[in-house]
């Protein structure tokens, strides 16, 4: 068993087969808290009772990073001993039920990781989950314990007027008696139980953005949205977020907010991207912050996510909980599938539906199929970790959130096409049967099968839920036979997959595959099943369970074009030999929006693999041929597709994604071709891009709708490609134009896409334009953070980059502490700039690892995270993958490594 070691002890691997209930129930938490930023006091009266369920044992509570002053039982002194981190009481009250009263100290000034308590701006913020009120107080810090919390603040009114924590305030006022003057109080009541990890408190200057609203069932909420002083104008947007969020939860679940109050703070100094604490969100400020000078539609788009994401955790994952955090993905999974749900129904058209399913796609499939393919690997449902935080993954939340679409196909009925019926009827089971209660992943995939019986998941559900236990992405393979004669058409398909950490062999998954067939001129073929009595209409849901399966259609009168997996409605890898022919059929023809872009991005797939295998000297043999840059031209041109639509076709498969698809990878090689193929077709459709950037440029007044903001992704990629042109013919025209649409944009997006054109075109318009965009915003945090990271992005020409990257670690606005600073510099370095991070000399390795072992001194979360760039190291060629070795091995060869961390490094060294 693989043991490592913190200051503390040894710290073992945690597996989900240990689970066991807990020895004692905690009912009431009463909490008190002296707020002050070197020495927060935290008196702590909880109620316990022992479990009946579970064998008499003693009491272990966790702590970590607590200056422990006293313990009561009942009143009393009580005899307590410290077993590692935790506190252990024995001889408790006989019958069981007591009080216990914990007073502990903590300094929050102190606390770089920014979890438990901290300050961020003079501000008191909290982050729980996963283990964070374990730094808080002492506890049964686990989320199968829920009680009832009140909760009350104290701290000096000058410094922090605004007193929060989750519920309802139910008193406050000024506080009386010698050492209080200036000093207030506020008390909160929450009314909901709830685990420990959806504890918050937030205490400072900050002001609110308020929304009263009515909601269907009649009752009145309040919705407050807090920010610093001076932020409220970018404030809008996640309010009106917000209150998109209830209305829609209502209308497609019918699950309405259960609080009177409902709070969001965004905080500049965090984590991750948001966490949903009953009633008192805590978010990231670039999931809150926007106003039209400083956001783009992206950050617009994104924020509309997240404040989606954190208000439907609210029935998701706070009403239903997890039994432990084996089971994130119940939360997680769930949850991301509805935001994008979510997302997906505040779009106008079914064009910009289609746009935001590729889109997160794209992400599964550059972020998750790495991972499910690297060391880090791990089921949906993991069955071990050392450290939890290391499992918030994109496994977790984004093929989760397949897994849990997948259920919703495979409960479809002749009604009820897509399964959002069925789906929504599941869901109701789910809260009828589980609310207020901590539970698993097959409580969940069980609901939704019972709701259905009739449906696909009912009948398969035990093979179903591999998708939960096992880990890997599974391949597809595909082949077709026409038999003229029989006039049929056969679908061969064949599954597997490969091995993954601690798994080898592998069952059968279920997979739903959405299937059409389209005629050679283009058609949408009808599609009848063999030996079923009619067609089924121009799409067919075929449901894979075995090892290989075939399908036959009848009546097809000439070879079609199948095509496959439309939507995506599996996350697998789907091999099928398509002839370009076939290809640039799906690409102009495939009634399948999905489908239509993966055909074009399987063509120039093709081209990039081709070009990278051919040998370093050809003389133009390779790069993208006549025929895609035509199609190509057709899309771009093209009357009614809509613009967003157009830029994802016409945006090459990420160096990312290709590196996938090569068994050794060299990053500069890849680099190299895919930039070639950008040039090619900035020339070969340079009247093309002008005519796109002149018919997409003006859109009026700024709205972040998905179709302006399709509009000015089209028009900034038009750009872009305008500037990479004009540096290959040492034009000035285009730089010149866009350094003055940069300097006149109404908006950031125009803005920021105008800096990047120059900036990846490698022009020398891009250092003036840089230096006026600092002074502009410098004193406007996030863009200051997209200026870092802009540059630190930036298309490496002869290795610039890295020194440049290391002389914006000492600008005076960088900041190692605050996360997102630290991601806009050394994140967009290591994790989003392939071409500049896998130096031939090895010197991005060694930044790396420098920059992992400084971090994790400060916030091993954040350094865990960076930590994985590296994930997918043994497929390098050389001389990179030595170079990576050597530098994962200084980081290793550390002593003081964090859990985090060091879980990271040793998966990546394992074997
Ligand atoms: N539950 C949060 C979410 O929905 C994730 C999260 C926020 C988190 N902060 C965290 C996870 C800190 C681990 C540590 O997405
Ligand atoms: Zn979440």
């Amino acid at each position: 068993m693989l043991q490592l070691r913190d200051a503390e002890g040894p710290t073992t691997v945690i597996r989900r087969a240990d689970y066991a209930a807990p020895a004692y129930w905690i009912d009431t938490v009463n909490l008190t808290f002296d707020l002050d930023p070197l020495k927060t006091r935290v008196l702590n009266k909880m109620t316990l009772r022992r479990n009946p369920d579970v064998a008499a044992q003693c009491l272990k509570l966790d702590g970590e990073e607590l200056n422990l002053a006293r313990v009561l039982v009942n009143g009393q002194g009580a005899s307590f001993k410290m077993e590692g981190k935790q506190l252990v009481l024995d001889n408790l009250p006989a019958d069981g039920t007591f009080e216990l009263e914990i007073f502990t100290t903590c300094a929050p000034v102190k606390n770089t990781s920014l979890t438990g308590l901290y300050v961020s701006n003079d501000s008191f913020f909290t982050q729980c989950e996963a283990e964070g009120f374990r730094r808080i107080t002492y506890f049964l810090d686990r989320p199968d314990v829920m009680a009832s919390y009140t909760v009350t603040l104290r701290a000096d009114k000058r410094k922090y007027p605004v007193l929060l924590s989750n519920g309802n305030l139910v008193a406050s006022g000024a506080l009386a008696g010698v050492g209080n003057e200036g000093r207030h109080f506020a008390t909160w009541v929450d009314p909901h139980k709830k685990p420990s990890y959806l504890f918050a408190l937030v205490a400072g200057q900050l002001v609110c953005r308020e929304q009263r609203i009515t909601s269907r069932g009649g009752k009145d909420h309040l919705l407050q949205v807090y920010v610093r002083p001076g932020d409220m104008d970018k404030t809008e947007h996640a309010m009106n977020s917000l209150m998109a969020s209830v209305v829609w939860d209502e209308a497609r679940f019918g699950l309405p907010l259960d609080l009177e109050r409902f709070m969001i703070v965004a905080t500049s100094d965090f984590n991750m991207g948001a966490m949903e604490n009953k009633g008192l969100n805590i978010f990231n400020t670039k999931y809150v912050l926007a106003n039209q000078a400083t956001a783009t539609d992206a950050d617009y788009s994104n924020i509309e996510s997240v404040v989606g994401h954190e208000y439907f955790h609210n029935w998701t994952g706070n009403r239903i909980t997890c039994r432990d955090w084996f089971q994130l993905s119940l939360k997680e999974g769930l949850t991301v599938f509805r935001d994008q749900e979510f997302s997906m129904d505040l779009c106008a058209d079914a064009s910009a539906r289609a746009v935001k399913r590729i889109e997160d796609v794209r992400v599964l499939r550059t972020a998750q199929f790495p991972e499910d393919a690297g060391p880090m690997a791990h089921p949906v449902r993991p069955d071990s970790y050392i450290e939890i935080n290391n499992f918030y993954t994109v496994t977790i939340y984004e093929k989760g959130a397949e897994v849990v679409r997948m259920m919703q196909t495979l409960v479809a009925s002749s009604n009820d096409p897509m399964g959002r019926e069925g789906f929504a009827k599941g869901m109701t089971l789910y809260f009828a049967r589980h609310d207020g209660q901590a539970v698993t992943c097959d409580d969940f995939a069980q609901a939704i099968a019972d709701a259905n019986p009739d449906s696909a998941l009912a009948r398969l559900l035990p093979q179903f839920k591999r998708w939960y236990s096992q880990a890997g992405t599974p391949r597809l393979q595909a082949t077709g036979h026409y038999d003229a004669a029989a006039r049929s058409y056969t679908l061969n398909f064949s599954q597997s997959c490969a091995a993954t950490p601690g798994q080898s062999d592998k069952e059968p998954f279920v997979i739903p595959v959405n299937l059409g067939l389209v005629s050679a001129s283009g058609a949408a073929l009808l599609m009848q099943v063999q030996d079923s009595a009619a067609p089924s209409g121009d799409s067919h849901l075929f449901v894979m369970t075995q090892a290989s399966e075939s399908i036959t259609f009848v009546n097809i009168d000439e070879e079609p074009v199948p095509s496959i997996l439309r939507g995506f409605t599996a996350p697998v890898l789907l091999d099928f030999d398509y002839s370009d022919t076939q290809l640039l059929t799906l690409l102009a023809n495939d009634p399948d929006p999905f489908n239509r872009w993966e055909a074009g991005q399987r063509l120039a797939l093709r081209s990039a693999i081709h070009s990278i295998a051919a040998s370093a000297d050809t003389t133009g043999a390779t790069g993208l041929n006549d025929a895609y840059i035509e199609a190509m031209r057709s899309v771009l041109r093209h009357p009614t597709l809509d613009a967003a639509f157009k830029e994802l076709v016409l945006t090459l498969p990420s160096e990312t994604y290709i590196a996938e698809q090569l068994d050794v990878v060299d990053p500069q090689r890849i680099h190299a071709v895919r930039e070639a193929m950008r040039a090619q077709l900035a020339t070969a459709l340079a009247e093309d891009w002008q005519w796109a950037f002149e018919a997409h440029k003006d859109n009026g007044a700024y709205r972040p709708d998905a179709l302006s903001a399709g509009r000015r992704a089209l028009a900034g990629m038009a750009l872009s490609q305008l500037c990479l042109a004009a540096r290959d013919n040492a034009d000035s025209v285009w730089p010149g134009k866009t350094y003055q649409r940069f300097k006149d944009a109404g908006n950031m997006t125009d803005r920021a896409n105008a800096l990047s054109a120059l900036l990846s075109g490698g022009h020398a318009l891009a250092t003036p334009a840089l230096a006026r965009f600092h002074s502009q915003f410098k004193n406007e945090e996030l863009v200051l953070d997209k200026w870092f990271a802009m540059q630190a992005g930036a298309c490496d020409r002869g290795g610039q980059v890295l020194p440049a990257v290391r002389q914006l670690m000492a600008h005076p606005d960088f900041q190692l502490r605050n996360p997102n600073r630290a991601r806009s510099v050394i994140f967009s370095y290591c994790n989003a700039n392939p071409g500049a991070f896998h130096r031939t000399d090895g010197a991005g390795y060694q930044f790396w690892s420098e920059r992992v072992i400084e971090l994790d001194s400060i916030n091993p979360q954040v350094a865990a995270r960076l930590a994985r760039a590296l994930d997918r190291w043994k497929k390098l060629a050389e001389p990179y993958r030595s170079a990576a070795r050597d530098a994962i091995g200084r980081v290793a060869g550390r002593s003081d490594l964090s859990n985090d961390v060091r879980e990271v490094i040793s998966r990546a060294l394992a074997d």
